[in-house]
């Protein structure tokens, strides 16, 4: 059981899994002693920190990643203190926006952190952080959010920890693994936290799941500082049942993700932020001032889809909030359908797949899907058919909005977008585009409900950099793994 001695001998630094209080923590009567309450894996994936340089915590929902995040950087700032005499020492713990850095760490770090031995505040010179009192070191873990990476190019720290490291590039990586320096101290460790699934997905798995370096030749010779841990459900104790029962209801590639920590099931998928505790939502009455627009992607043998989208006008985030998917149904019959669904409602525009404008000869009549639209009752534009551009603006959407909830919410009740939009894999061949040969009718038609905003969903250039160096980093790996 190792502990680490104050060295004035009068007090000492307990670090192991001892009894715990339901929030993790515990004080001996002499008031020296912080027990972090650490579960057996918890422990396990701590002491790894140790001896490697880079720590992944991964796999179910759950097991108390999260917690086991900021409790390994206080001990490194308490052990270095105490083992080494490093004063006022400098950690960073990381999120990918400041919304999920206050439910996943601020507000805990508040709740569990003992009151005498520090307290959550921002100082002028380091900002957010928990800084730990002067005769416990004064170290601080500096809590900071992911919005723009770049910002931290220059900054020093002695350890870093990332919660859900796959909602972060290999950029984001590379930069912050750049910071990870401070004076005396040479052991300094990245610690992170993830579920499977995200835009980093890929890059994480490879590196710390698989340990394979193909496409990082840089980080090869460091290969043996990688060690990873598979979060389980049975690591956390505190977890009721009817946690796992909802788990448990969700289908079947979440549920061997997030229940089983199986890190396969997201392989190839385009989509991999796709979250459904984020992402969907129980239906509710759209207000009457929202913008609504629908979308078409035509099909007899194949399915066609119509969308209806709701603009939510204060923050711009769209909701899905219905559906009609179906094969063997004529154009006409089409078009009486979304129009009877539709009454009542009014629509800024409705896009049509531009192949819907391709003139058949129906009966002797020449005509199109187009027109047969128009003549019952539902006149539509064509809607933009550059895939990558709308593959880009359904990632962009799915991202978060500053408010912290994703920029693009469907309904439950729109089954089959729900259904395909997470399943889709990338195209073999035109590696960052999606497989058209997979189920792609609700997600075509949604790239087509995008065709307007491509001033308003596309906006800075920063992102689209940010974006196209992701594309290329999916590109890369695709090559790497194909
Ligand atoms: N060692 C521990 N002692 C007491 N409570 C714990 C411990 N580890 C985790 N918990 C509690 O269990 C719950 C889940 O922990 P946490 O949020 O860290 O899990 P997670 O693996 O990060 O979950 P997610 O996958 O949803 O991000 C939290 O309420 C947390 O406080
Ligand atoms: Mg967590």
């Amino acid at each position: 059981m190792p502990r680490i001695a104050n060295p004035s001998g009068s007090r000492s630094f307990g670090i192991a899994p001892l009894q715990i209080t339901p929030k993790g923590l515990a004080r001996t009567p002499d008031g020296g002693e912080i027990r972090e309450g650490f579960l057996p894996k918890q422990m396990k994936a701590r002491t790894l920190t140790e001896d490697h340089a880079f720590v992944l915590y991964g796999g179910a929902r759950g097991p108390g990643k999260s917690f086991w995040l900021r409790w390994t950087l206080l001990w490194w700032l308490l052990k270095w203190f105490w083992q080494e005499g490093h004063r006022n020492v400098r950690v960073a713990l990381f999120c990918e926006t400041y919304v999920s850095l206050k439910d996943r760490q601020i507000s805990k770090i508040s709740a569990e952190f003992p009151r005498w031995l520090g307290e959550v505040k921002s100082t002028k010179a380091d900002g957010l952080g928990f800084y730990i009192k002067e005769q416990f070191g004064g170290g601080a873990i500096l809590l900071r959010n992911l919005d723009d990476p770049s910002k931290y190019q220059s900054a020093e720290f002695a350890g870093i920890a990332i919660d859900e490291l796959t909602k972060n590039t290999f950029e984001t990586f590379e930069i912050l693994r750049g910071s990870l320096r401070w004076p005396g101290i040479h052991h300094r460790p990245f610690l992170a936290a993830t579920n499977p699934g995200g835009i980093g997905h890929l890059w994480a798995k490879a590196l710390f799941v698989d340990g394979s370096f193909t496409g990082f030749p840089q980080l090869l010779q460091r290969k043996d500082d990688f060690a990873f841990v598979k979060a389980l459900p049975e690591d956390n104790p505190y977890l009721d049942a009817a946690y796992w029962d909802e788990l448990n209801s969700l289908s079947e590639g979440l549920r061997r993700a997030w229940v089983n920590g199986d890190w396969d099931i997201f392989a190839g998928q385009v989509f991999t932020e796709w979250n459904p505790l984020e992402h969907i939502c129980d239906p509710f009455k759209i207000p009457k001032h929202w913008i609504r627009r629908r979308c078409v992607d035509g099909g007899y043998a194949a399915p066609w889809c119509t969308l209806w989208l709701a603009e939510e006008p204060e923050t711009g985030r769209i909701y899905v909030y219905r559906e009609i998917y179906g094969s063997e149904v004529t154009d006409r019959r089409q078009a009486a359908l979304v129009k009877k669904y539709s009454k009542g409602e009014a629509f800024k525009v409705s896009f049509g797949d531009p192949a819907m404008w391709a003139k058949k000869n129906v009966q002797g009549v020449v005509t199109s899907s187009a027109d047969e639209y128009s003549r019952g009752g539902v006149a539509l534009v064509p809607g933009d058919n550059n895939r990558i551009n709308g593959k880009m603006k359904v990632h962009r959407a799915l991202a978060n909005l500053p408010d912290g909830k994703p920029g693009l919410i469907v309904f439950r009740t729109c089954a089959n977008l729900i259904r395909t939009l997470p399943a889709l894999p990338y195209d073999p061949i035109r590696v960052e585009d999606v497989d058209s040969k997979a189920e792609d009718h609700a997600y075509d038609a949604l790239r087509y409900g995008f065709s307007e905003y491509v001033t308003k969903v596309a906006a800075t250039a920063k992102d689209i950099a940010a974006q196209r160096r992701w594309e290329r980093q999916q590109e890369r790996l695709a090559q790497a793994f194909g």
